[in-house]
């Protein structure tokens, strides 16, 4: 499974990237209204940090629209992928786009009608939200369960990215049921190192070994 780092911000791309494991970023326009100075500046500099696919939002939420936003986008850098939401006018930009080579990104995915839809449309990427519906007391998880079954049964090869990961169980369950991409929010790739039994046995090791050499 492949590692993308949910934000727009700089500093914690660049810490990620030094960690060897990561693979793409996504951002939105909420985590871009996050980050001092232009948006647009700020995922140039992105780009230049990350050599995989870096998502980008448009605005837009009609065809025309989109589809000229994504033609400005795309001049940022070669690895920016069009996130569009998944809306009559997205599936349909998504389709335009993807025919010209574009790679997309459908984002605000809730059910797996709409992970059915994008695919059909040519999407490179599908965003299932696990952790806004596990906010109203439904199973986020459960929803990827029937994406990876769904596009198995057809072959699709859209990419499955769980997104608005909120915690490492999330990331576990991604992996086990055979998602390709898990973005996560950097204080969550930073509690996937940590295990109380491994710092404990890092203390104990030092400790038995500074008896033996002084
Ligand atoms: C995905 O691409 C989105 O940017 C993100 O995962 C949304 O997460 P949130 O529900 O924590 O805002």
């Amino acid at each position: 499974m492949k590692f993308f780092i949910d934000t727009a911000n700089l500093q914690e791309i660049r810490e990620s990237a030094e960690l060897g494991i990561l693979d793409g970023v996504t951002t939105n326009p909420t985590l871009l209204s996050r980050e001092a100075g232009d948006p647009f500046e700020n995922l140039k500099k992105i780009c230049e940090v990350v050599s995989g696919p870096v998502s980008a939002e448009v605005i837009a939420t009609d065809v025309k629209g989109m589809v000229r936003e994504a033609h400005e986008l795309v001049r940022i850098a070669e690895n920016i992928v069009i996130k569009l939401p998944t809306t009559k006018e997205g599936v349909k930009a998504c389709k335009i786009l993807s025919s010209e080579g574009v790679q997309v990104n459908m984002t605000l995915v809730f059910s797996a009608a709409q992970a059915v839809l994008v695919a059909r449309a040519g999407a490179a990427f599908v965003s299932p939200f696990v952790g806004r519906i596990d906010d109203v007391s439904s199973d986020g998880m459960r929803l990827i369960e029937q994406i990876v079954q769904i596009y198995g049964n057809y072959g699709f090869e859209t990419e499955i990215l769980v997104a608005s990961v909120r915690h490492p169980m999330h990331v576990v369950q991604a992996a086990l049921m055979g998602a390709d991409i898990c973005t996560i929010p950097y204080k969550v790739i930073l509690q996937l190192f940590k295990h109380p039994l491994t710092d404990v046995g890092i203390e104990r090791f030092l400790s038995d070994w500074k008896k033996i050499r002084r």
